[in-house]
């Protein structure tokens, strides 16, 4: 069979593993392919700069639409990330005739829903596995390989810097700035690491992956976002005394006819296995009602990981180049006319137990006084330890874990606990999850 000519719009960390991995494995990914894939045509940002990778035999161009609109190129290669220009791109390719590979969970989060329906309209198919947890293939899993099962919950740790940044903090007391720089010079940070620390990036991906779980349309806007900022050095070792490992969680859990969707820090218990997922490496928990739970772990960005499976995309749209429309795999894994909103959960009625941290004034009746005001809210304690000695003005932390409680309730005991004079600032809270459905 004839060569099959892609085209690459952006050569970055991704795209520079992308094509690198390509001339790499050629040999390989020809066979698996039935025919030759060979990178024709590049865009990027500035013509002059040096390149990781090889590019020879890639006609290289600064405008992207050069590469959307070039006759001989049969799949679009999106690498620039963003939801503007990106989503430009995107859309010419398809409106070109053109299928699309992407590694951008920020456009599939926010403008999936138009992309896929354009797609669909057209024939084309826009692949994206790159999208969601950098290497692992947890988009083929959940689309095919878990295509039997009813999902009851999705928990993943999936962004590769919080995660780094959280392990540092555990591993080697290290504080929050420096391990931050550590993971952009390692290139696993978004441009703006403001999406990783935030949470922004973990809600991206969480979108996509409830949307596939639960054949849900993508809506990024329902998903509660908090992100690492607040979590101290002494939350990380507080919660280790007590047997527990905070980790930077997406959750989309089934509840009656809502779903959970959010992504915030959580104490875990130490001895579960996303507890000792470390580093830039991301996990994703699903467990099916058929299947039970299965965990999926690899790495979570970087320039070859990621790259791994823009390139099984690469080879899944060339595969499909000669396959009915009708027969391929739907973008968001249930067919588009099945696909039905569910209503979230608001964050009020999420059902979980609690870390808090306090700092208190040590003189007695205090910690009678926080007691009765989580009880007359129906909060219930599990386990309240003093930490440390009093600081100068005689105040001292007090960590406290609750039984599951609703958040609505905990929220009232909060500003009610705050509001105490021997209280001098604001609670730290933190949810705990057993990982339980
Ligand atoms: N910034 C992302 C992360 C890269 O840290 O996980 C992969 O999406």
């Amino acid at each position: 069979m004839e060569p099959v000519n892609i085209g690459v719009v952006g050569l970055g960390t991704v795209g520079g593993g992308t094509v690198d991995v390509l001339h790499r494995n050629s040999a390989e990914i020809s066979r698996r392919a039935g025919r030759e894939i060979r990178v024709s045509r590049a865009a990027v940002r500035d013509l002059d700069r040096s390149r990781s990778c090889d590019t020879s035999g890639i006609t290289l161009t600064n405008d992207p639409f050069e590469v959307a609109n070039d006759p001989d190129v049969r799949v679009v290669v999106e690498l620039i990330g963003g939801e503007t220009t990106a989503f430009e791109i995107v859309m010419e390719a398809l409106e070109q005739g053109k299928h699309v590979v992407t590694a951008n969970k920020a456009l599939i989060a926010t403008r999936g829903n138009e992309i896929f329906r354009a797609a669909h309209e057209r024939g084309l198919v826009v692949a994206f596995e790159a999208a969601v947890a950098g290497g692992i293939s947890i988009i083929k899993i959940l689309r095919e390989g878990l295509a039997g099962n009813r999902v009851k919950q999705l928990v993943g740790i999936v962004n590769g810097t919080s995660n780094y940044i959280l392990t540092g903090m555990h591993e080697r007391g290290s504080d929050f700035e420096p391990m931050l720089r550590e993971a952009q010079a390692l290139g696993y940070a978004e441009s703006d690491p403001t999406f990783d620390i935030d949470g922004v990036d973990a809600a991206h991906k969480l979108t996509i992956l409830a949307s596939i779980a639960y054949g849900i349309p993508l809506d990024f806007s329902a998903v509660y976002t908090e992100g690492i900022g607040t979590i101290q050095g002494k939350d990380v070792s507080y919660a280790e005394d007590l047997g527990y490992r905070i980790k930077h969680l997406g959750i989309a859990r089934r509840r009656g006819n809502r779903v959970d969707l959010r992504v915030h820090p959580c104490l875990i218990p130490e001895t579960h296995l996303l507890a000792s997922v470390d580093g830039v490496m991301n996990a994703i928990l699903v467990e099916g009602d058929a299947v039970g739970q299965t965990i999926h772990y690899g790495a979570g960005a970087g320039a070859n990981p990621t790259a791994s499976s823009v390139v099984a995309d690469i080879v899944d749209v060339v595969r499909t180049l000669t396959a009915d429309p009708g027969n391929r795999v739907p973008h968001l894994a249930f067919q588009p006319t099945a696909l039905t909103s569910k209503d979230v959960t608001p964050l009020g009625d999420i059902e979980c137990a609690y870390y808090l941290r306090l700092l208190a004034l040590d003189r007695p009746g205090v910690l009678a006084e926080i007691a009765r005001i989580l009880g007359e809210n129906n909060v219930s304690i599990e386990a309240i330890r003093q930490q440390g000695t009093k600081n100068n003005d005689g105040n001292v932390s007090v960590v406290i874990v609750t039984h599951k409680t609703r958040e609505m309730s905990m929220t009232r005991a909060i500003g009610a606990i705050e509001a105490l004079p021997a209280i001098a600032e604001p609670v730290m809270r933190i949810r705990l999850d057993t990982l339980e459905a």
